[in-house]
C-alpha cells in the first residue's frame, strides 16, 4: 500500500488530474468534495483511466464537526492537497462573504484537523499568479512583491498563504504553495477536463464552447493592451503538467527536503500568449474556424504576466512539458467528448 494522501476539491478540474498524477506515482488518495462544483461521475474517470477509484467522499469542509471526525477515522493521512475553494473571480466581487467563508474557513478548519494529528500530515496549497496583480518585472518570480488584490478571490489565496505561513513556522506543518498561472487543457484520455459550470468566464472553455456551437461568439476583450497585438497575454499552462507539479511538490516535504517551512513556487511554463495567438493555436491544431470579435477591456484584467519557472525548475526539479498546441487539442478533444455525452449527468454543465 501507497502512502495516504488526501485531495481536498479531487473532483474538480485540477484535482481530479492530480488524483490521477497520484496514483500513477503509487500513493493512496482519498477525496474530500462537496461536489458544488463537480460531478461525482469524474471519480468513475479516474477509475477508468487508473483502473483504480479513489475514496470518495461528499461532505462541505466548513462543517467542522465532519472534518474532524474524517481525520479521527484516517489517522494515517501522510499528505494533504488542497484545492477545495471557490474559483470564480466575478462571483467574489458580487458575493464576497461566500468566498471568505469558504476558502478560509475551510482552510483553518484543514490546518486544526491537520495539527491535531499524531503525524503531522504535509501540506500542498492551491495559491495563484493573482497574487502578483500587473507585475513591475516579467517574467515574475516568487520575489515580485504581492500586490493589492484585485479581487476578493484573489485576497483568499493571499491571506491563505499568509495563515499557512504562520502555521507553518508555529505548528510545525510543512506547507508548499504552488501559484498557478493560467491551467488549461485535460487529460490526453479526454475522460476528464474542465467542466464550468454556466457560462465560462475563463478564455479556453468559451473557445471550445464556441467552437461546438454551444455559445454564438467568442468575445476579445480588449485590443488596445500594451502588447504586440494588443490583447492580454498569459502563461498558459497544461492541467496535467500542473498536476505533476503537486506530486513532486508532496515528495518534497515527504522526504523532508523543504529548505523552510513554507515554500512557494510559481508554476507555469515561462512563456506569455496573447489572446488572438491562443485562438490561432486553437484554429490550427482544430482545424475549427473560431467565430469572434473584439469588444472593449473585460475590468480587473491584468495586461501581462507570465511565470520566472526557474526556482521550481532547479529546487522541484519539475519543468513544464506541453506546449500550446497540445492544450488546445486536449481541451478540444474533451469538449468534443462532453457533447458526445461522455458524462451521464451533464444537468450542471448545460
Ligand atoms: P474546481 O472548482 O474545478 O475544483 C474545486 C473543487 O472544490 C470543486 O470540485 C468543488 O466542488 C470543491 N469544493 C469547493 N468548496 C468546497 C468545500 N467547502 N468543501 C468541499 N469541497 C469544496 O476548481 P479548479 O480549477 O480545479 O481549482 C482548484 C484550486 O486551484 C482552487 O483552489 C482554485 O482557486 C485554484 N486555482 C485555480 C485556477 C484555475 O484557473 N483553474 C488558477 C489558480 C488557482
Ligand atoms: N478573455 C477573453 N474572452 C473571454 C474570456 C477571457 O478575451 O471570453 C481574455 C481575458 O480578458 C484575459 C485572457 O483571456 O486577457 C485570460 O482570461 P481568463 O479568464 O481565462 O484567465 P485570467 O488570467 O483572467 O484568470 C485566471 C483565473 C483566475 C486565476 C488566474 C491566475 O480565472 O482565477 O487565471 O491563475 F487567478
Amino acid at each position: 500500500m501507497g502512502k495516504k494522501i488526501l485531495v481536498t476539491g479531487g473532483s474538480g478540474y485540477i484535482g481530479s488530474h492530480t488524483v490521477i498524477e497520484l496514483q500513477k506515482s503509487g500513493f493512496d488518495t482519498i477525496i474530500i468534495d462537496n461536489l458544488s462544483n463537480s460531478i461525482p461521475e469524474i471519480v468513475d474517470q479516474i477509475a477508468r483511466i487508473t483502473g483504480k477509484k479513489p475514496l470518495f467522499e461528499k461532505f462541505d469542509m466548513t462543517a467542522r464537526p465532519a472534518l474532524e471526525e474524517f481525520f479521527k477515522r484516517h489517522a494515517d493521512i501522510a499528505g494533504v492537497i488542497h484545492f477545495a475553494a471557490c474559483k470564480a473571480v466575478g462571483e467574489s466581487v458580487a458575493d464576497p462573504l461566500k468566498y471568505y467563508h469558504n476558502n478560509l474557513v475551510s482552510l483553518i478548519y484543514l490546518l486544526e484537523c491537520m495539527r491535531s494529528q499524531k503525524n503531522q500530515p504535509k501540506l500542498v496549497f492551491s495559491s495563484s499568479c493573482t497574487v502578483y496583480g500587473q507585475p513591475d518585472q516579467l517574467p515574475v518570480t516568487e520575489k515580485a512583491p504581492v500586490k493589492q488584490a484585485m479581487s476578493p478571490y484573489g485576497n483568499t489565496k493571499q491571506i491563505s498563504e499568509e495563515i499557512i505561513d504562520d502555521s507553518a513556522r508555529q505548528t510545525g506543518i510543512a506547507s508548499i504553495s504552488l501559484r498557478y498561472f493560467n491551467p488549461i487543457g485535460a487529460h490526453e484520455s479526454a475522460l476528464i477536463g474542465e467542466l464550468p459550470i454556466g457560462v465560462p468566464n475563463n478564455l479556453v472553455p468559451f473557445i471550445t464552447q464556441t467552437a461546438i456551437g454551444k455559445r454564438e461568439q467568442l468575445t476579445v476583450f480588449g485590443n488596445d493592451y500594451n502588447t504586440p497585438d494588443g490583447t492580454c497575454i498569459r502563461d498558459y499552462i497544461h492541467v496535467c503538467d500542473l498536476a505533476r507539479a503537486h506530486v513532486v511538490a508532496l515528495q518534497r516535504l515527504l522526504e523532508e527536503k523543504n529548505e523552510t517551512p513554507h515554500e512557494v513556487f510559481n508554476l507555469g511554463t515561462g512563456t506569455g500568449y496573447s489572446v488572438l495567438e491562443a485562438i490561432q493555436s486553437f484554429e490550427k491544431t482544430t482545424g475549427v474556424k473560431l467565430n469572434w470579435a473584439f469588444s472593449g477591456r473585460r475590468p480587473g484584467d491584468v495586461e501581462k504576466v507570465w511565470a520566472d519557472t526557474t526556482l521550481a525548475n532547479l529546487t522541484l526539479g519539475w519543468k513544464a512539458e506541453k506546449g500550446l498546441d497540445e492544450m488546445m487539442a486536449t481541451a478540444w478533444a474533451w469538449e468534443k467528448n462532453m457533447a458526445a455525452g461522455i458524462l451521464n449527468n451533464l444537468n450542471k454543465n448545460k
